[in-house]
């Protein structure tokens, strides 16, 4: 058998992550893999380690020939990009969690993986601990899974449990998630829905091999939701969850967003609290399968960067078998998604691009309605992110297109038209 490789690592970022793996690395010897440099933006910062150990520069580490393994962890996503290009280039292998990186550049990232023959591994880069990228792409390699519902977004389902279970007020729960070393350095990036679909462009691909750009995928965070939307949520059983969907529609293509979302109570997702991550694999024979774990913080981070760096000595990479060895699937708009929508004032809501609205409540804490809507719809206007409304999906919240015609007519028949 092939000894396996000595790695001497060049780490960059000593934040929450950077810390946790360089502790986590001194507690695993047999490892075999012993970081030479820490790169860092500000040398006068007090470290707990040896000065020795870091610079500014980053070719010490990019340049330095003994160094085989580059590990990237910084926040900022441009520097980020170049240290992995160049990385890469001069024939390093990499591990990354900067999943804005890796979500807004994937195309090019996947053209360099494939002309360096190099491994680029991100896994701490979704939902942290849970292994779900190794996962989607080993495990299940084949044509056959039906969707994936997770809670991707630490921070968020964090400030959520806070709110709503123990009746911290947002910017006190906001303040913990901070502390705790959860949020991004913008916590905006968290609570408006970035991070999770930076997340969630990567998992589509890894789930689909659909190559696309955050940008493309519909997604919001939990800015909007209020205390009267908990209410409601209650009065129905129902938990509000910042839900990252992917399902393959009956024309094969590909439906994907991340929204808020009522999830019913007995649904594995609706156990996921605080800092967790939880993901729902719905696949051909298996049925659903529930993966649970940490999904922000030190150690739960940097223990998914810790199973890259050690994959690596054995050359593991990335097959990207849905997008190279299958028929890569699509993302649609073609479908209908039942929500509800809770606002101020009903001379902002559009009735008239509702296919049909099935409870209206003007007589609530705050008005509200539930309705179905087609995708192109909401992702086309904007008037669900302005004037202090909410929109919050419903459970099981796709209607395909060769659906719709039969549900309307059902549900005009019932409303006595
Ligand atoms: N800010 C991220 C979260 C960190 O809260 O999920 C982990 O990616």
């Amino acid at each position: 058998m092939e000894s396996q490789k000595q790695l001497t690592i060049g780490l960059f970022g000593f934040g929450v992550v950077g810390e946790g793996l360089y502790k986590i690395l001194q507690q695993t010897p047999s490892l075999k893999a012993t970081i030479k440099k820490v790169c860092i933006k500000d040398k006068s910062k007090k470290r707990n380690a040896p000065d020795s150990l870091f610079t500014t520069d980053k070719d010490e580490i990019l340049n330095d020939p003994e160094i085989n393994v580059v590990v990237e962890v910084i926040s900022e996503s441009e520097p980020a990009f170049q240290i992995v290009k160049t990385a890469l280039k001069n024939g390093k292998e990499v591990v990354s969690a900067s999943k804005k990186m890796l979500a807004e550049h994937l195309p090019e990232l996947l053209q360099m993986q494939q002309e360096t023959g190099l491994s680029l591994l991100y896994e701490a880069s979704a939902c942290a601990s849970i292994p779900v990228i190794r996962n989607l792409e080993e495990y299940y390699d084949n044509d056959l899974l039906y969707s994936i519902r997770a809670i991707v977004n630490g921070s968020t389902n964090f400030i959520l449990t806070k709110m709503f279970e123990e009746k911290l007020d947002y910017k006190e729960a906001l303040l913990l998630a901070q502390q705790l070393g959860f949020a991004e350095a913008d916590p905006k990036l968290d609570v408006e829905g970035y991070d999770a679909v930076n997340k969630w462009t990567l998992l589509v691909n890894h789930a689909y091999g659909i190559v696309s750009h955050p940008d493309k995928i519909l997604f919001t965070g939990i800015q909007s939701i209020q205390g009267s939307d908990a209410t409601v949520a209650r009065e129905k059983n129902y938990d509000i969850k910042l839900v990252a969907q992917a399902k393959k529609l009956q024309n094969g293509k590909v439906a994907a967003f991340v929204l808020p979302q009522f999830v019913k109570l007995n649904e594995p997702l609706s156990f996921v609290k605080n800092e967790y991550n939880g993901v729902v694999i719905e696949s051909g024979f298996a049925d659903k399968q529930f993966f649970y774990g940490k999904g922000a913080g030190s150690f739960p981070t940097a223990s998914a960067v810790l199973s890259d760096i050690s994959a690596l000595r054995y050359n593991y990479r990335y097959e990207y078998k849905k997008l190279y060895y299958h028929k890569p699937h699509e993302l649609t708009n073609e479908f209908f998604v039942k929500v509800y929508v809770s606002f101020d004032d009903l001379a902002v809501i559009p009735k008239d691009k509702f296919e049909w609205i099935e409870e209206w409540h003007s007589d609530a804490e705050r008005k509200y309605l539930i309705g179905v809507i087609s995708f192109t719809a909401l992702k086309e206007s904007n008037w669900w992110r302005e004037n202090n409304t909410s929109l919050i999906l419903t459970p099981d919240p796709i209607i395909e297109d060769v659906e719709i015609r039969k549900l309307k007519k059902k549900s005009l028949e019932l409303a006595g038209l």
